[in-house]
């Protein structure tokens, strides 16, 4: 379902475009939050790499388990049932961690994930993730024109309740510098690129006709480069290597 909206297809090639060089010498590599194993699968084709996948969700793993197992990844993989907050439990040191879209939104303990990560890193190790920021700049332009401000209430909310796996739970969008801010020194950001900036993933079902969607596809991709915009964007990418 994902997949079929093309600003999410936006977002995961820039995504996988920035991790691949980074995991091309890995040998070990962790993902947190890894859903269905979608970007587990693009990692383990591109490299060489022992992939440790975690999720707290136990439906996610056994998804991602099996969905790999199929594609004849059985022996570089661990599957297990752990929240972010607890990757310091994982008694093994990673060359890259990465984070994809939104799993360290639902994480209440964001302190507490970046210092485990920064337990189960070495010097030099690279940490991608990328999550839910404030503001959109599309999505403010566009309400404001409309006269919708009400619309961007939500994502101001201090928390607002999405469903993981059928769940409710609390979800934080966070401006980048508030995000920045609770990265500890042993991170030093690397890079920081916008998704989606132009127009969020919600919206491209309006998008119809695709010379029209190629169009905005590379109006988010510019966008989410640029000074100024690319801190607005509707999710954050932020490379940063341990030190
Ligand atoms: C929006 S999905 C993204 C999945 C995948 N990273 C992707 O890009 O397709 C968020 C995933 O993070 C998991 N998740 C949510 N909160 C988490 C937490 N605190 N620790 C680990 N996983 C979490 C959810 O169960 C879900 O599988």
């Amino acid at each position: 379902m994902i997949l079929s909206n093309f600003v999410n297809r936006g977002i995961r090639d820039v995504e996988v475009g920035t991790l691949l060089p980074l995991a091309k010498d890995s040998k070990s590599i962790l993902e947190v939050g890894c859903g269905t194993g979608q970007e587990a699968s693009r990692v383990l084709a591109a490299t060489h790499a022992d992939l440790v996948g975690i999720d707290v969700a136990e439906g996610m793993i056994d998804f991602a388990r099996l969905k790999l197992t199929t594609r004849g990844f059985s022996s570089r993989i661990q599957m297990r049932v752990l929240p972010a907050a607890h990757v310091d439990e994982l008694a093994q040191e990673f060359d890259l961690v990465y984070s994809f879209n939104g799993a360290l939104n639902t994480e209440p303990d964001l302190p507490g994930f970046f210092a485990g990560a920064g337990k189960v890193t070495h010097p030099g190790a690279f940490l991608v993730i990328s999550l839910r920021t404030r503001p959109c700049f599309g999505e403010t332009v566009l309400y404001r024109w409309l006269g919708k401000r009400s619309e961007l209430a939500r994502r101001r909310a201090p928390q607002v309740q999405v469903e993981v796996v059928g769940e409710p739970v609390e979800s934080r969008y966070y401006t980048v510098p508030e995000l920045l801010e609770k990265v500890p020194r042993n991170f030093r950001l690397v890079s920081l690129t916008g998704l989606a900036v132009v127009l969020p993933p919600y919206l491209a079902p309006r998008v119809k006709g695709t010379v029209l969607q190629r169009l905005v596809r590379e109006a988010n991709r510019i966008a989410g480069r640029l000074p100024w915009l690319k801190v607005l964007g509707d999710e954050t990418l932020f490379v940063f290597q341990r030190v």
